[in-house]
């Protein structure tokens, strides 16, 4: 198939298109470099050993979009690109409506425009906000508590509304859970702008000495050790979750919502304890309060996914520390973007 990758250069996209061309297809991939590097397309290349379309188009110019559809037949769409950083969305509001979900608005009508009705979109988990049903089905009422959950649930919602005035569309929405790790080439993987916000990129860099310790953030959690608890899931099995989606799409029309993440939950204090061992390095850390916003356990329950999709997680948390330390390793300055 002719698969279109939205944010194909990022972190999820990346690992994306190399499964994708692996399997076969054929990847256009549409960034507009804003938080990605191009050399993340050259590395792919590398990996797969085929080459691939690519344009730097932001979603909301349409003309540019447009002239992307005009010159490939496109049978489906996967929909990565977005901003994600939930401290700026608070910020800067209105730049993640804008870029999020206007861009969004823009890929639609081009993809209707174009007779093209297949979509996987990457939503998050943090459209279930601060709930206690965990770990969380897909059925738990949204209540993102930021602008960009906000930003996913309106894009998702969107979705719901389209299909419902036009049931042929094919829709796979993914919730990712907390996406870790790299190909196991360490060639490819995630380079975050600046001070990373999420906890595995943070510890991969004080592992590799750019940083002096971790602050983890609060160890007065109702939890087994007092540290928050979340789904790490490898971005190797994210991305495979999203082959079982395409595969779904082809089964008929629908608009269906899945959870990825394992199941499995773990302390920031466990992650530690992996990654230290992933690389024999000291990862020195200090107790801090805890972070606004955060909340103690995060879990899926990934049993829809499982059933339907016919996927699992199968890589643990030592894969996870072991993946991200290669790529933080090999390239400890990521694609260079940082200097
Ligand atoms: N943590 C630390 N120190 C750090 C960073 C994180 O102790 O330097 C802790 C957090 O308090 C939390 C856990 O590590 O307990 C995981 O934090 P992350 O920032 O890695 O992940 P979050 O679960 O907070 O973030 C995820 C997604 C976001 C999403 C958010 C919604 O990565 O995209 O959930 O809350 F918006």
């Amino acid at each position: 198939m002719n698969i279109l990758l939205t944010g194909g250069a990022g972190y999820i996209g990346s690992h994306a298109c190399v499964v994708l061309l692996e399997a076969g297809h054929d990847v256009i991939v549409v960034d507009d470099f804003s938080n990605s590097s191009p050399e993340a397309l050259v590395r792919i290349e590398g990996i797969a050993g085929k080459p691939f379309a690519h344009y730097r188009v932001h979603l909301a110019d349409r003309p540019a979009l447009r002239a992307v559809f005009e010159a490939h037949p496109v049978d489906a769409v996967m929909h990565f690109a977005g901003f994600k950083a939930v401290g700026e969305s608070v910020e800067k509001p209105l730049l993640y409506y804008w870029n999020n979900v206007t861009g969004t608005t823009v890929l639609l009508e081009t993809m209707a425009d174009f007779g093209v009705r297949n979509i996987v979109f990457s939503s998050s988990a943090t459209v279930y906000g601060d709930t206690d049903r965990v770990p969380t089905d897909e059925l738990c009422p949204a209540a993102p508590t930021n602008p960009y959950g906000r930003s996913k649930w309106m894009i998702e919602l969107m979705l719901q509304d389209l299909f419902r005035s036009d049931p042929s569309w094919h829709m796979a929405i993914l919730r990712y859970f907390n996406p870790v790790g790299a190909h196991e080439s360490g060639l490819i993987g995630e380079d975050p702008n600046g001070i990373p916000n999420n906890l595995v990129p943070y510890i991969a860099q004080v592992a590799v000495g750019k940083r002096e310790w971790l602050r983890v953030f609060g160890n007065d959690y109702p939890t087994r050790d007092g540290t928050g608890i979340r789904d790490y899931i490898h971005v190797m099995d994210l991305v495979e979750g999203h082959l079982a989606a395409l595969d779904k799409l082809a089964a008929g029309p629908g608009f269906d919502v899945y959870n990825l993440g394992t199941g499995k939950g773990t302390s920031v204090l466990e992650m530690v304890a992996a990654f230290e061992s992933a690389s024999a390095r000291k990862i020195p850390y200090r107790i801090l309060p805890r972070r606004p916003g955060d909340v103690a356990v995060s879990t899926a329950d990934p049993t829809r996914a499982q059933r339907e999709l016919h996927w699992q997680a199968r890589r643990d948390i030592h894969d996870m520390s072991r993946d991200t330390w290669r790529w933080q390793m090999q390239n400890p300055d990521g694609y260079g973007r940082n200097g």
